[in-house]
Formats: C-alpha cells, sequence, structure tokens
C-alpha cells in the first residue's frame, strides 16, 4: 500500500470525525486497511494522481468541487462519477451566512440568536495578514455543530500538550454559547474562576465583559463566548507561543463551526492567536480586520481595563463601532 494512500486515509477518517461522525474506527487497522483499499479504487478508476486526491481529502469544496459536504453533520462524500468525469446535478447550494444564524434556531439549553440581520451600512474593512476572506468549510446546522463541539470539547478535556498546564488545572473551559452566534467573545485564558466553575469569562473580567454587552445592548446568552487556551495557565500567568499554537486546532475549528460574521479579540493574547501579529492593541483597534469569513474587532481585555479604567472609554468606542456595523442601537442611556 501507498504512503499516500495511507495519510489520505488518515486525514479522511479526521474530517469525518470532524464533522461529528463518531462511529469511524479511527484506530482500527481493519478500517483503515479497508478504506485504504477504497481510496486506492477510487484513484483507479477515476485516474487522479495522487497528488490531487490528497488534495480532495484535506481541503474543502472550494479547492475543485471533488468532495461534496452536506449542509448537515453528514461526512464529505467523494463523488466517484463526479472523478470519472460523468456530469453531475449542480452541488447543493451552501446557505449564506444569514440563513447559517437562523433567528429561529436555538441550541440545547440556549437562548435562540436574537441579534438583528446584518445592516445595510458598509464599514471599512481592512483585511488583516490572517486568511483569505471566506470559511475553509461548509456551515453545518445546529445538530452538526453541537455534535461537533462535543467530541472537540472532548478532545480538548484528554488533551495533555501542555505539561506544566496540564498538571495544576481543574478542568478544561471549552467555551459557552449559542453554536449560530454572530458574534464571538475571543479572550485569553481561564482564571482561577473559569478553572473552578468551566465557564469562561465568570469572574471579574467576565463581570465588567457582561456589563459591557449589556450597555452596548447585548446579552451574555446570545454570543458565543471562548478563550485562546482551555486550560487555566499555572498562576494565570500569559500562555506561552506554544501553549496557544497547542491549543489552536481547538479554537479554530471552533470558529471554524461556529461561522461567526464577528470576532472580538480582547488583549494580546487573543490577538496574537486570531491574527497571528504581535502589534499592539492601541495599534490595531478602530477598524476591522479578517479572519477567514468573519470582521475581526480588537480591544483592550477586559482585565486590563479593571487596571487601567481610564481606557474604558476607548472600548467603550470599540463597541460603538460594531454597533452600528450590526445594526444594533445602543440602549438609551440610564437616567441618574
Ligand atoms: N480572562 C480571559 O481571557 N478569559 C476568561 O475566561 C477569564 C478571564
Amino acid at each position: 500500500m501507498r504512503d499516500w494512500s495511507h495519510i489520505a486515509t488518515l486525514q479522511l477518517l479526521e474530517n469525518w470525525r470532524r464533522c461529528g461522525v463518531g462511529k469511524i474506527p479511527r484506530s482500527s487497522a481493519e478500517g483503515v486497511e479497508r478504506a485504504c483499499r477504497w481510496l486506492e479504487q477510487v484513484r483507479l478508476e477515476s485516474g487522479v494522481e495522487s497528488a490531487d486526491l490528497m488534495g480532495l481529502v484535506s481541503s474543502g469544496p472550494q479547492s475543485g468541487m471533488s468532495v461534496e459536504r452536506s449542509v448537515t453533520a453528514a461526512p464529505p462524500v467523494v463523488s466517484l462519477s463526479k472523478l470519472a468525469g460523468i456530469p453531475q446535478p449542480s452541488s447543493p447550494s451552501i446557505p449564506p451566512p444569514a440563513s447559517s444564524h437562523p433567528e429561529t434556531s436555538s441550541t440545547a439549553g440556549n437562548v435562540p440568536v436574537a441579534i438583528p440581520a446584518k445592516s445595510p451600512v458598509a464599514m471599512p474593512i481592512i483585511v488583516g495578514s490572517s486568511d483569505e476572506g471566506r470559511w475553509t468549510e461548509s456551515s453545518l446546522d445546529v445538530g452538526g455543530r453541537e455534535n461537533r463541539f462535543k467530541i472537540l470539547a472532548q478532545d480538548a478535556a484528554a488533551c495533555r500538550k501542555c505539561t506544566e498546564i496540564v498538571c495544576s488545572r481543574k478542568q478544561t473551559v471549552f467555551g459557552v454559547g449559542p453554536v449560530n452566534a454572530r458574534l464571538v467573545m475571543f479572550g485569553e485564558a481561564p482564571g482561577a474562576d473559569e478553572d473552578r466553575m468551566g465557564q469562561p469569562f465568570v469572574g471579574a473580567a467576565g463581570q465588567l465583559m457582561d456589563k459591557i454587552l449589556t450597555a452596548s445592548g447585548l446579552s451574555r446568552n446570545e454570543v458565543y463566548i471562548m478563550n485562546s487556551l482551555k486550560c487555566r495557565p499555572p498562576n494565570n500567568r500569559t500562555p506561552t507561543e506554544i501553549e496557544v499554537e497547542n491549543c489552536r486546532p481547538f479554537f479554530e475549528a471552533q470558529l471554524e463551526t461556529i461561522q461567526p460574521e464577528y470576532i472580538i479579540c480582547w488583549g494580546a493574547v487573543a490577538v496574537r492567536a486570531v491574527l497571528k501579529t504581535t502589534e499592539s492593541v492601541g495599534r490595531l483597534r478602530g477598524r476591522f480586520h479578517q479572519y477567514k469569513g468573519a470582521k475581526v474587532l480588537v480591544t483592550y481585555h477586559p482585565s486590563y481595563l479593571l487596571r487601567n479604567p481610564d481606557a474604558k472609554r476607548l472600548t467603550w468606542e470599540d463597541m460603538k463601532f460594531l454597533m452600528k456595523e450590526l445594526g444594533i442601537p445602543l440602549p438609551a442611556p440610564k437616567k441618574a
């Protein structure tokens, strides 16, 4: 058996698993063997070269339409007849972002997403260095997203890559909120309260974030809240670059699953994780950047705001900028 075929099969199995298919025998030699034989046959029947086959297994429908992914949790299907050049009916169209965030859909235990449809007023977008302006994968329906999150959260809980952190963490803090949120709050890492409760942003910084959300006309349970790290670094120290990279597969899969329209990066660690830049928050705030299909706004971390209350004014400006783009009017200021 050829090497490429083995690697391609493993990637295919991994893709299925990430799409929420839980019953592929990932470690079963017999299953892998059978899938390898199947792929080899696809290659022989279709005449597609090994490199092309690798491409269609590892990338999304954009790469050449050889992989058809259902918008539900079904696994990607390699179309043999398409590979063999037999004309196909047109592929199912991928719903636009608005319909992938239906206002009526909700998640178990979560409230429906109430953020209204996008403002017609287009704001200037400065494309960042990070990505190409669209999501890599087709969007999943709510059930598919929840299935995928269950598996990802289990994988995160089983992760032992960051040896120092693993010894001190009480539990992993995966993320919370509707899986179809339009807006993601992206923070740094859990602190002591989050480590104890298993939820992001529930300590002092989280309470300030809640206040900022409320003042902006949003509520905590209509946004998805997550961190770059799923575990608390000892003594709340800043996560190392290696730790952020160890967690990258988790947070990138989370973002790819939610496919939010907007991400707020709270603080420099979040910025480094999402936009892959060490540029300061001060230089990056005040405009949109791009992470795949999402517009990214950068602002100060709530912990920084607690230590530097003067900077709250700047974060408030950032929120007003975002709310205008979202088309959500700010609540009237409370009378004294
Ligand atoms: N700070 C963060 O960045 N994330 C949390 O979850 C809590 C505090």
